[in-house]
């Protein structure tokens, strides 16, 4: 007798992450949403129209994998694949194979480097970084007639948050990205009416949680998470004429007599960041200018080895009109001055007539005088802003999150030159913090611990 594989209706957005053929697709948006179910439904449906596809479902632990995805499919297909527990396998009688895997640290992800597959479900992707998902996306090849894709679920938050938002929230895409071939699905917790007829208070839970994870979780909200560094950082575009409530604003011409100083953070495989802030008579300092690359990892077609780096400082100094016939203060990074693995990085910045002082890396310190610094006084106005055209920093500063181990810094594996490269600068020029009005009340959450530090302006 022919056996019969029957699933249970999908919802609607589940129906558009089965039918979906773009090269990369996420599935994202609020826990509940159904996520799980559709790597595990897509990838069967795969299996059983391409006989003998290949096909890796990636998630961070092997408890997640196995509760999330081993366990349910092994009750769906017990009698329609063979599961190979010591290979963590499924092998389907038509030569079709899914494979498990699973990725906590950089090492598993070594093993998996010779896999070759078809099809690539990264479960909870938002869990690995960016480096990590690299990889894993070097394993989908192979010459043959299967399609070749790659199917993401994501929650915000966590600390591939910003390869997740950048590619599929935002659509910022770089050299060798084709933007045609990302589709974003947005799933709610509410789309998922088979979890709501089953659990009706899920939502109730949900909407019980802190504002913010509340924000990321039930309504998929990819611009507010738990754990944002910079919690108080703003960018609001209507507020960019009076300067109100914002850090954002429109450049403008920099008064002639205003000072001007560099700061700079210096990364080999990961990137440079070197900001010109133009302080204004009250002490008030505006990010005017910056140049941010990498020199591992060309961005645009440029590898910035330290030379071209200083070189290129050196050009933009002598022919800005903001910068030019200024005398600029330059603040660095310490550890440029590290000679123990050959040349030091500021012997070449003497070369080309950029000076710098070393750097106060006091990180707390650091991190507590950026917090003054973005704190808005009692009218809307901070002590720092940013021309809207300094993109990197404005990117890359509301994306920082807490540190897991140490509550009081960031999270040092995303991308936090520029916030170096500002901390530098902060220190450079230490702020007495603003008194206001805390409006917002602390609790005994854990968080609120942690931020209790600074005295920001919560609104
Ligand atoms: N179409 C569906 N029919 C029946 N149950 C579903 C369906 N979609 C999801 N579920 C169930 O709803 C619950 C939450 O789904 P899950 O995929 O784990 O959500 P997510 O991964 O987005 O957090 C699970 O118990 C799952 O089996
Ligand atoms: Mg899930």
């Amino acid at each position: 007798m022919e056996k019969i594989l029957c699933f249970p209706e999908p919802n609607e957005k589940q129906k558009l992450f089965l039918r979906d053929t773009h090269k990369y697709v996420a599935f994202g948006g609020a826990r509940g949403g159904g996520k799980s179910w559709a790597v595990r439904v897509k990838s069967i449906l795969l299996c059983l129209k391409y006989p003998g596809i290949k096909i890796m479902i990636v998630r961070h632990t092997y408890p997640e994998l196995r509760a999330n995805h081993i366990v349910p499919m092994r009750e769906m297909l017990s009698s329609f694949a063979v599961y190979k527990e010591t290979a963590k396998e499924f092998h389907f009688p038509n030569g079709s194979v899914i494979l498990f895997r699973h990725c906590q640290t950089d090492k598993d992800v070594d093993k998996y480097q010779g896999t070759e597959v078809d099809v690539l479900f990264l479960d909870e992707a938002t869990q690995l970084s960016e480096e990590q998902y690299n990889r894993f996306k070097a394993c989908v090849r192979g010459v043959n007639k299967f399609p070749k894709r790659i199917y993401l679920t994501c929650n915000p938050g966590g600390e591939g948050h910003g390869w997740v938002k950048r590619l599929f929230i935002d659509r910022n895409y770089n050299m060798g990205e084709n933007a045609q071939e990302y589709s974003f699905i947005q799933s709610l917790v509410t789309d998922n009416k088979a979890l709501l007829a089953s659990d009706p208070d899920y939502v109730k839970q949900l909407e019980a949680l802190p504002p913010k994870l509340r924000k990321a979780w039930l309504e998929g909200d990819w611009n507010i998470f738990e754990g944002q560094f910079f919690e108080e950082f703003a960018d609001r575009p209507e507020h960019y004429a009076d300067r109100r409530w914002t850090h954002v604003i429109e450049p403008f011409e920099v008064p002639s007599d205003w000072n001007i100083v560099r700061s700079f953070d210096f990364g080999y495989s990961k990137p440079f960041s070197c900001d010109w802030w133009a302080i204004d008579y009250d002490g008030r300092a505006y990010l005017i200018l910056q140049l941010y690359g990498c020199t591992a990892n060309p961005d645009e077609g440029v590898r910035w080895y330290p030379d071209r780096i200083f070189k290129e400082i050196r050009r933009i100094e002598c022919e800005h009109r903001w910068l030019k016939n200024r005398r600029i203060t330059g603040v660095a990074d310490p550890s440029i001055w590290d000679d123990s693995r050959g040349n030091a990085v500021i012997d070449s910045a003497d070369r080309h007539f950029v000076y710098f002082s070393k750097g106060d890396n006091r990180r707390l310190s650091g991190w507590m005088q950026c917090h003054y610094r973005l704190a808005f006084d009692e009218n809307g106005f901070p002590m720092v802003y940013f021309f809207n055209t300094c993109r990197h920093a404005i990117r890359t500063l509301p994306l920082l999150q807490f540190s897991e181990t140490d509550p009081e810094d960031l999270n040092t594996h995303m991308e936090d030159h520029f916030a170096d490269s500002f901390r530098y600068f902060c220190m450079s020029r230490p702020v007495t913090p603003v008194r206001v009005q805390n409006t917002y009340e602390l609790g005994d959450d854990p968080l609120d611990q942690r931020v209790r530090y600074a005295p920001y302006t919560y609104r």
